[in-house]
């Protein structure tokens, strides 16, 4: 007699295999968490972990609202899923003061008034402090000129962090002032470093991403 059980790849999963547990370490603090395999990383650091500086604004990896550093790295975290990021260290807005004060990019924000509602900033700076990273390991991007020694730290000049901070839409307009600010960062002596990068997604420019689609 003829089966009328589905086939295994039409039964969908077994029970329980919709959660998996991942430990992911947030400004150096380890949570360990039983997550939904859809839930993405925006989603577990605002609405399983009460992190709400990383912000939601398209959800759809257009808008860079929700920019954070996965092991050193930016990221948008609405298109990562939480359960792929195992064991990876994660710094959001809220991560990058340390007890000595606010991040130099913090300081230069404020002083260069690079916000208006301010809705775009926590992931305006987390990006920032990726560039300033990648351009201090001699990552080049668009702009970077062909005579620039490979390897060699990047300068940051106002065309560098345009386009490195391309994906990083601010809807008040604030870009003058931002440009301004992470410029003044990169001069700081004192601007930390973020984590080295282990593993994650790297930094995608919009005209990285075009390129990458064409
Ligand atoms: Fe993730 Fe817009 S909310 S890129
Ligand atoms: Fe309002 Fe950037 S300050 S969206």
């Amino acid at each position: 007699m003829e089966s009328t059980a589905p086939p295994p790849d039409a039964a969908g999963p077994p029970p329980g295999a919709t959660r998996s547990t991942v430990t992911l370490h947030v400004n150096g603090v380890p949570h360990r968490l039983t997550l939904d395999h859809r839930t993405t990383a925006l989603d577990a650091l605002r609405n399983h972990l009460g992190l709400t500086g990383t912000k939601k604004g398209c959800d759809h990896g257009q808008c860079g609202a929700c920019t954070v550093l996965v092991d050193g790295r930016r990221a948008n975290s609405c298109l990562l899923l939480a359960v792929t990021l195992d064991g990876s260290a994660l710094t959001t807005v809220e991560g990058l003061a340390d007890a000595e004060g606010l991040h130099p990019l913090q300081t230069a924000f404020v002083e260069r008034d690079a916000f208006q509602c301010g809705y775009c900033t926590p992931g305006q700076l987390c990006s920032a402090a990726g560039v300033l990273q990648e351009a201090a390991d001699g990552h080049p991007c668009h702009v970077t000129p062909d005579t620039a020694q490979p390897g060699a730290p990047v300068e940051l000049t106002a065309e560098e962090i345009r386009e490195r901070m391309s994906g990083n839409l601010c809807r008040c307009g604030a870009y003058p002032r931002i440009v301004e600010a992470i410029g003044d960062a990169t001069a700081h002596p004192a601007a930390p470093p973020v984590p080295h990068a282990v593993h994650g997604l790297g930094a995608v420019s919009v005209h990285e991403r075009r390129e990458a689609a064409s």
